[in-house]
């Protein structure tokens, strides 16, 4: 799952969405700051900031590398670290301008993108939601009154710089401006995106709302017990539910968007009460997965009472293209679970050795 957080400075962005990550073990990307370290090294070595062809020719010749070391990110451009400078106002406006620039702004694109290939993630910045992962399952969009926004960011540089109230709030309105009117992904809050006002919260209510907002959200994840692999599915339906909860069994075997949707076939269980229909339709899949040497990634299911009918739609497994982490034989699950949750979402899940 991706989940994207946008807005101005001074909304609690990069806080929030740190401790949203952390929250859900997702890995965090804080996208600012990859400006901001592509701004400190044009600064160190004396790039005109104002040269967009020399910017060009320095970013083709100097790859930026994302470090993380467990809760810490440390930046790498052209040999040098940049992180402990980042943070400074030279960097905020320097990164601001070149933010501007096509050249960097398609630099830093697949960076972004390759950092959610396989992993959950929340990221954090400007355009996340509308530019860079436009099909995000959860956008939020953070606001807050600008003398909030300007206090807070006067609060985060106090003792790195002597700059005052005044001099951050005219700085901050000029961020501002330049980031929303530029030409290229500007600052703007996605169509779909979930607006909060963060003026009146704490940073631990904003949290709280988005980590509800993405639990709720139709998704699968797994979750690690013991030496086997947990495959749990969220939605808001039962039926929404147990078909995620198949789409995380597939991706224990392959990624699902690997699987193209070509063959349709239609089962039917039924049992006594969810969490034997849940293990039921999943020993159904396992062994549709097995008989016919198919892998699926379409779940089209309804629930009615104890009675399950799933149309199935996948396509015959290709080992060059599904590359198949195991070989589908038969499948145990125990711990199952098939509940309603106080978020009004439905969950299904349970341990699977396959
Ligand atoms: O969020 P921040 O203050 O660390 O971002 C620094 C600058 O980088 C900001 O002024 C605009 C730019 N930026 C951007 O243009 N797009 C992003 N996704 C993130 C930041």
């Amino acid at each position: 799952m991706i989940i994207t957080v946008d807005g101005p400075a001074g909304t609690g962005k990069s806080t929030v969405a740190r401790e949203v990550a952390r929250t859900l073990s997702y890995a965090f990307l804080d996208t600012g700051a990859l400006y901001r370290a592509v701004a400190y090294a044009l600064i160190v070595f004396k790039i005109n900031l104002s040269n967009e062809k020399a910017i060009a020719e320095f970013l083709d010749a100097n790859p930026l590398d994302i470090l993380t070391q467990g809760q810490e990110t440390r930046y790498v451009i052209a040999g040098i670290d940049v992180t402990p400078h980042i943070r400074t106002r030279e960097a905020s406006n320097a990164s601001s301008l070149i933010s501007t620039y096509a050249v960097v702004r398609s630099f830093l694109l697949p960076i972004q993108r390759g950092f959610a290939f396989h992993q959950n993630i929340v990221c954090e910045g400007r355009d996340m939601g509308t530019t860079v992962f436009p099909n995000a399952e959860v956008k939020i969009f953070l606001t807050a009154r600008p003398e909030i926004r300007a206090h807070r960011r006067f609060l985060e540089l106090r003792g790195t710089t002597s700059t005052s109230f005044e001099e951050t709030q005219k700085e901050m309105s000029e961020r501002d401006q330049r980031d929303s009117t530029r030409s290229i992904s500007p600052l703007m809050q996605p169509h779909d995106a979930s607006l909060i006002d963060t003026s009146d919260l704490s940073i631990l209510q904003v949290v709280d709302r988005i980590v509800a907002l993405a639990q709720a959200f139709p998704h699968w994840e797994h979750f690690q017990h013991q030496a086997d692999i947990g495959i749990r599915g969220i939605g808001t339906t039962i039926a929404e539910a147990f078909a995620q909860a198949a789409l995380a069994l597939t991706a224990v075997i392959t990624d699902p968007s690997s699987v193209t949707p070509k063959t349709s076939i239609t089962i039917s269980v039924s049992a006594e009460d969810l969490d034997a229909l849940l293990f039921d339709f999943l020993n159904l899949v396992i062994y549709e997965m097995e008989t016919r040497h198919m892998l699926f990634s379409q779940f089209d299911i309804t629930v009615t009472g104890s009675q399950l009918r799933a149309t199935l739609t996948g396509e015959p497994v290709d080992t060059s293209k599904h590359h198949p982490a195991v070989e589908v034989k038969a499948a145990t699950y125990y711990e199952l679970l098939v509940c309603h949750q106080s978020n009004d979402s439905w969950c299904a899940q349970c341990v699977v050795d396959v």
